[in-house]
């Protein structure tokens, strides 16, 4: 039980954490670059041969009153937004859901086990908003 609290602590401190966000620089190099671009801000090299233009993915936190969505963020990532793998221009990435789980707080106090890759990607992501 112990443990388990100790580790629900460190997902809650997203942007606190810089080795979490080591980890998303790395995946969303990786991953995401190639449409929303190096700097996220939806000028990837692929962004034009797509239907619509990837999103500005820095300015999330400003879109919403200052607040970053981190639950939407995430579902959007895994597809779960969506309810299905391939709708829209931006694939899911079922794969982030594989792994190692961590707890984090999607909302009124509930801790939602989450695969880690996403969290450090969404902490990434949280940490680049201007
Ligand atoms: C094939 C191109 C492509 C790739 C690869 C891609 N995206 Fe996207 N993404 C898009 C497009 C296009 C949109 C806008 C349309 C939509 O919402 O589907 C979008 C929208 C988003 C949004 C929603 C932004 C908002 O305004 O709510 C988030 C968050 C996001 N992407 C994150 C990511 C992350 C993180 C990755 C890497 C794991 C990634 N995307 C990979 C094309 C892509």
């Amino acid at each position: 039980m112990r443990v388990i609290l100790a580790i629900s602590v460190a997902a809650l401190g997203l942007t606190g954490c810089t080795g979490e966000v080591e980890t998303g620089r790395s995946s969303f190099g990786d991953l995401c670059a190639g449409c929303h671009g190096a700097s996220g801000q939806g000028d990837g090299p692929m962004a034009m041969g797509l239907p619509e233009r990837p999103a500005d993915l820095t300015r999330l936190s400003a879109a919403n009153g200052g607040v970053f969505p981190l639950v939407a963020v995430m579902s959007k990532i895994d597809g779960y937004a969506k309810g299905t793998p391939h709708h829209g221009a931006m694939p899911a990435f079922w794969p982030l859901l594989e792994g190692r789980t961590v707890l984090v707080k999607t909302g009124d106090g509930v801790l939602t086990p989450t695969p880690q890759p996403l969290v450090s990607l969404a902490a990434y992501i949280e940490s680049i908003q201007r």
